[in-house]
Order: structure tokens, then C-alpha cells, then sequence
């Protein structure tokens, strides 16, 4: 690890407004988990840092929307993303949150140092202030009209219509959201860190000294460094996060970005009383793990807080991730459009490896990347299932069947053999490679080749003919095929830690370190194993269409909730709508109308008589679910033939948004026969 003796891992802290889903995962635990494994499989010291980031306007919003306090809002997000990651065995060393006081003190003196020290700018502006509600308005409390497109709700800082970012004062008719009243400007004091300041060191530590960082990351830091670099506030009028701890700035906190990086350093501390080593000693090398949204904070933001802070250490890398999307779709919460962990792992139990696996061999590291279910049965079904629990399984049911489970003797090695067994260290300094690099996705790759050689060294073997002719071959083969097996405990543990240690289970075998990957000799001859059961199972098309229906349904819910209602009809007279004689009725009977699909032959007791109504409403209800149920009937229409049979009337629907029919029926029971006016 050349000249540093330690690595302090940072995961992204995903905001405690809501659950997590595969777009996260995919994005950074999983691969930072995949690579703490790995150093601790090498006996590296390692740590990982996690946790909720609790503050922000975001969160303040969703509590009022639901009338609870934020600090409600976050607990119960805390526990729920704290749960997901535990069943989904996301390795943290200790998973914190920024509502925790030793995470409050440990902000605060960061900005206290920084503001004794003279490294802020202060500054006073004019923003939005709520005569009403005696507060400051964040950007996001209020709305107004978007100067650019006419969109009359759009936020302080961003028009959700056109896209446009905006500042709140070039809304028009800006509105408080907390009190609907017209918010009026007022000055207002923050502090700034002077971002301008730090850019031609910037400019030599990245963009000379950090040459070797991933192309989507170096080029998005380049780019904001070369579009010039303005002083960033750091504090925020708000009422939730961290109080500024100044005196006289009651009402003010520190801004949600300046203190959950510093959620990284108390976390450090909340598991270690060593904690500055991790932090300060320069032979620890941090690496962030993020998504690409921010990458401006963690290259250029923080270091630069911690650089005028003046004793802690840069990143040495941040390996950031682009997106992943689901069916082709951007993941979105607010549209619900997305594979929520929680609801993962209780419909799919068992099966966390399988989803890290597919979120690894499809991991968005170079561009953006698509998660689509027939792909998630095609990897389980096809890699999986298909090379490696197949190849473990043949392997171990056959020195069960031939040895009683008892490892068998090399005999002389063919060429093959040689070749088969020196290939399995080509593939660790292959795997090596690409993990140290932080090409994981590629080191999956790597990895699964083991499998394959096991798989197509089986094959070609095909020791259950050779049994019958030379039944001495048979050893060497197994004991090979047993061997490789055995490497893969190792070689796959940092990617599928649940099914290797079942693996290790049937194998009879404890956990072994990396240094051990590539040995032929991991099980001595004579070992029992035991009998095995399937290391994965196959996923069936219901399984798959269940889930894709799933997301159909959401996008009809979707498109449901977005229609907009057809602008009303031209005014008629009362006269006009006096002329309809709408009743309540009854439905006595009801068939479809033979070779048709969505009609109905209704008989109506109309309170007046019985009469016979043709109705196109057939694909929305089936017969023997509506006798007896009330209706509205046009009792004065114009009678009508419907293939065939009189239509003495219509029964009155309302069509819903994605074009469905629904009865119009009085909510309480009435006589038949009442007027409808
Ligand atoms: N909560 C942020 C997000 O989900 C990430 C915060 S990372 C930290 O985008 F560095 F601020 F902790
Ligand atoms: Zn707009």
C-alpha cells in the first residue's frame, strides 16, 4: 500500500427524509463495502464511516407536511435505512447521524475554529422574511411565477417546469409557503467561505497532483474550477441543524453541506478514541465513496474546509459513481419510481447477494447505467445459478458420491491440470488489479472467472465417465475441482459475504485471508465436506413479471395523479340541464352481450319500471360483482339498438384519468326512481 499504513473509508450519508433504494446501493455502499472487504480480507487497517445526514430544509419541509417535528422525521428514517443496510450486510465499522450531540459539537467547533481564525467572510443581504411566522424563508419556501417560462409554482431556487435555476427575489408574486402571505426582503447576516480564495491551490492538488482520479470526476472538478469559483454561505436562517455558535445569531445554523461532511469525523470519533490517527496522521489515506451529485462537495467544498481548518488530510481519491436508473427511467422518490431496499428484501429474502451482484456487474462507474429486472434474472439465472452454483454444486455432490465427502489424493497432473491450477493466480493478480483501481465492476468480472474455470475444467474433465475407466484420474480432477471452490471463498467473499459463508459452510471450511487466494492447497486431503444445498436458485418469469406489473402500476398511479382535468364545456341554460331526467336505479341483472367484450345487457329497476340497458363498461366490472348495486340512469334518452338489443337509457360513468369507468352512485342509499338534479 506503499506510503500510507491505513484507510479511512467515507460513505456518501444519505439524507434521513425518506428510504433507500438500488440507486444508492449501487452508487456507493456496495462498491465501498466490495472494497473494505477487501482490504480487510488483506488484513489492511480499515475502517468504514456511515451515516444519516438528519439536516436541511428538505427535512423540515416533510415534517410539516405531516404536522410531526423533524427530529420524528428523521428517527424514523435513521431506523430504516440504518435496518437496510445492516440485512444487507453493508459492512460499516460504526453507522452514525448528524442529530447525535457528539456529531453537534464536533460542527461546531470545526466552524468555530474557522470563524476565530478569521477564515469566513462576513456578509449581510437582503433575503425573503415571513412577517407572519417571524422567520427567514430558504429558497424552497417559497414559490412564485418563473420569470423565464410563466410556471406559477415555481420554488425560490429552481423552476421545476423549465429547469431554470433561480435566486427567490426573481420570482414574480413570490409567496411564503409557510403562511401564503407575500414574504417582504429583510437584511440578514451570514458567513461565506471565500471558495475564490482556494482555487489556485485547488487547481495544483487536483488538477496537477490528482491526475490519476476518474475521468467523470477530474473532468466535473475541472469544470467548476475552471468556470470560476465564487465565496459559498455556510450558515442558513433555519430553525433545524446545528445552532452557529456565535453569539447574537439565534435562529441561524450552520448550512446542511458545511456540517455533514463534518458527520464523517464524528463518527470517527463515536468509534474510536483514535480517531484523529485516522484523520490527521499523514499515513492514513482517506478515499470518499459518492454519487456524482456530489462531487463538488467532496472535491472541492470540504477539502477546502479542511484546509483552512489546517491539521487534517485531503482525500486521497473519490471514486465517484454517475447514476443508475430503473427501466430506463431517471430513480425518482417524489414518483415513487424506484427498487426500495426495504420492500427488496422482505419480497425477495435470502437474495441480498444476488441484488449486490447484479448492482456490481451492471455498477454505473464509467457512465450512467440501467437496472432492469429481466437483466437481475438473466445475471441470477445465467451467472449465478448457471457457472458458479452450478460449478460448487457438481463439485461437492460428486465428492460426496464418490469419496463420502472425504478430499481426495493429487495423483500426476496432466498439462491441463497445470494449466487449470496456475490459472487461478493469474486471476487474483487480475482481480487485484482492477480492485485497486476501483474498477470493481470489472473485478466482479475477474472474479467470476475463477467460476468459469471451475466450470469449464469440469466439463471437459467430465469425470462421471471417467469414474468408469480409470477411476485413480478421478481424484486429481475432484481434488482440483475442490481446490478451486475453495479459492473462491476467498476470491468472491468481498462481493457475495452471505453465500460464501454458506459456502464455507458445506465446505467445512473456516475464513481464510486474501494471502491464501491462490494456494492449491487450501484443503488437505482426507477433509470432509459436507452435503451441500443450492448456493442459489433459479428466479422464475412470475417472479419478475409481479415485479415489472409493480412498477407499470406505478406509472399508471403516475400519469393518474399528473392528468389534468379538460376545461369545462361551454355554459348551457338551466332550461338545458333541465331536460335530462337523471334517476337512481338499481341493477337487477347483468350479462355480458354474447361476442363482445365490453358490453353489458343491464336490467335496471328504475323506481318508474324495468328496463333493459346496453353498457360499454364491461372491462371495468364483472357481472356478478354489481347486482344490486345503485346507479345514476338517463332514463329519457332516446331508446337505442345495441347489436341488436334496445338500450332504454345510460347508466351515468365518470372516466378516470388513465381512462377507467366508474359508477356514479349516491353515497347513501335512496328510493329508486329519485331525481338526480
Ligand atoms: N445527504 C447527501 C446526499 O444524499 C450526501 C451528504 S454526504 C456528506 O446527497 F458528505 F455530506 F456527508
Ligand atoms: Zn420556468
Amino acid at each position: 500500500m506503499s506510503k500510507f499504513k491505513r484507510t479511512l473509508i467515507t460513505t456518501a450519508l444519505p439524507y434521513a427524509n425518506g428510504p433507500i433504494h438500488i440507486g444508492h446501493l449501487a452508487g456507493v455502499y456496495v462498491p465501498a463495502d466490495i472494497y473494505a472487504r477487501y482490504l480487510r480480507l488483506k488484513n489492511e487497517d480499515v475502517i468504514m464511516i456511515g451515516g444519516s445526514d438528519e439536516h436541511g430544509v428538505p427535512i423540515t419541509l416533510k415534517a410539516k407536511n405531516e404536522g410531526v417535528t423533524p427530529q420524528d422525521i428523521v428517527d424514523r428514517y435513521h431506523g430504516i435505512i440504518k435496518d437496510s443496510f445492516e440485512k444487507f450486510g453493508i459492512s460499516f465499522d460504526v453507522y452514525s447521524r448528524t442529530s447525535a450531540p457528539i456529531h453537534h459539537e464536533t460542527a461546531s467547533e470545526f466552524f468555530k475554529k474557522l470563524y476565530d481564525e478569521g477564515k469566513f467572510i462576513e456578509q449581510t443581504s437582503e433575503q425573503y422574511f415571513d412577517e407572519e411566522n417571524k422567520q427567514f424563508l430558504a429558497d424552497r419556501y417559497i414559490i412564485g411565477t418563473c420569470p423565464k417560462c410563466g410556471f406559477e409554482k415555481a420554488y425560490g431556487d429552481q423552476c421545476e417546469s423549465c429547469g431554470t435555476s433561480l435566486s427567490p427575489t426573481e420570482l414574480i408574486n413570490p409567496t411564503s409557503t409557510i403562511s401564503g402571505n407575500q414574504p417582504v426582503l429583510k437584511e440578514t447576516k451570514h458567513w461565506y467561505l471565500p471558495l475564490d480564495q482556494y482555487e489556485p491551490w485547488l487547481r495544483e492538488w487536483i488538477l496537477e497532483g490528482h491526475q490519476e482520479w476518474k475521468p467523470n470526476v477530474y473532468g466535473q472538478v475541472k469544470s467548476w474550477i475552471d468556470g470560476g469559483l465564487q465565496p459559498r454561505a455556510v450558515t442558513r436562517d433555519l430553525d433545524w441543524g446545528v445552532p452557529v455558535p456565535v453569539e447574537g445569531t439565534d435562529g441561524k445554523v450552520l448550512y446542511v453541506w458545511f456540517d455533514a461532511p463534518i458527520g464523517y469525523i464524528s463518527a470517527t470519533k463515536e468509534l474510536t478514541e483514535d480517531w484523529e490517527t485516522y484523520w490527521k496522521d499523514p499515513e492514513t489515506r482517506m478515499l470518499h465513496f459518492i454519487g456524482k451529485d456530489n462531487i463538488v462537495f467532496h472535491c472541492i467544498i470540504f477539502p477546502s474546509m479542511l484546509k483552512a481548518e489546517g491539521t487534517f488530510n485531503l482525500p486521497e481519491n473519490v471514486p465517484a459513481n454517475e447514476f443508475l436508473n430503473l427501466e430506463s427511467d431517471k430513480i425518482s422518490t417524489s414518483r415513487n419510481w424506484a427498487v426500495w431496499l426495504h420492500e427488496y428484501l422482505e419480497e425477495f429474502p435470502g437474495k441480498e447477494d444476488v441484488l449486490k451482484y447484479v448492482l456490481t456487474a451492471n455498477a454505473p462507474e464509467t457512465k450512467d447505467n440501467d437496472f432492469t429486472w429481466k437483466d437481475f434474472q438473466a445475471r441470477n439465472n445465467n451467472e449465478l445459478v448457471a457457472i458458479l452454483g452450478n460449478f460448487v454444486n457438481r463439485a461437492l455432490v460428486l465428492t460426496n458420491k464418490y469419496y463420502d465427502g472425504a478430499v481426495p489424493a493429487l495423483g500426476e497432473l496432466s498439462d491441463y491440470d497445470k494449466e487449470a491450477l496456475a490459472e487461478i493466480g493469474k486471476i487474483k493478480a487480475e482481480v487485484e488489479k482492477s480492485i485497486d483501481n476501483f474498477r470493481i465492476r470489472e473485478s466482479l468480472k475477474n472474479a467470476m472467472d475463477l467460476a468459469r474455470l471451475g466450470n469449464k475444467y469440469l466439463a471437459d474433465e467430465e469425470p462421471w465417465k471417467v469414474v468408469k475407466t480409470d477411476p485413480e484420474r478421478v481424484n486429481t480432477i475432484m481434488n482440483i475441482c475442490l481446490q478451486i471452490t475453495a479459492n473462491l471463498t476467498i476470491c468472491l467473499e468481498p462481493f457475495l459475504p452471505f453465500s460464501m459463508d454458506k459456502l464455507r459452510g458445506f465446505l467445512n471450511l473456516g475464513k481464510m485471508d486474501w494471502e491464501h487466494f491462490g494456494s492449491t492447497e487450501l484443503l488437505p486431503v482426507g477433509h470432509q465436506v459436507n452435503k451441500p444445498e443450492l448456493l442459489f436458485e433459479k428466479i422464475e418469469d412470475a417472479t419478475i413479471d409481479a415485479q415489472i406489473q409493480k412498477l407499470l402500476d406505478t406509472k399508471k398511479a403516475n400519469d393518474a395523479a399528473n392528468a389534468v382535468a379538460k376545461p369545462a364545456k361551454e355554459n348551457c341554460s338551466f332550461d338545458d340541464f333541465m331536460k335530462m331526467d337523471i334517476r337512481t336505479g338499481t341493477i337487477l341483472e347483468a350479462e355480458l352481450v354474447p361476442k363482445t367484450k365490453k358490453l353489458l345487457k343491464l336490467k335496471i329497476d328504475t323506481g318508474i319500471d324495468q328496463r333493459t340497458v346496453v353498457s360499454g363498461i364491461a372491462e371495468y366490472y364483472q357481472p356478478e360483482n354489481i347486482i344490486g348495486k345503485q346507479v345514476s340512469i338517463l332514463v329519457n334518452l332516446e331508446p337505442r339498438k345495441i347489436r341488436g338489443i334496445e338500450s332504454q337509457g345510460m347508466i351515468l360513468m365518470a372516466e378516470d384519468a388513465d381512462g377507467s369507468l366508474k359508477f356514479v352512485s349516491p353515497v347513501d342509499k335512496v328510493k329508486n326512481g329519485s331525481e338526480v338534479r
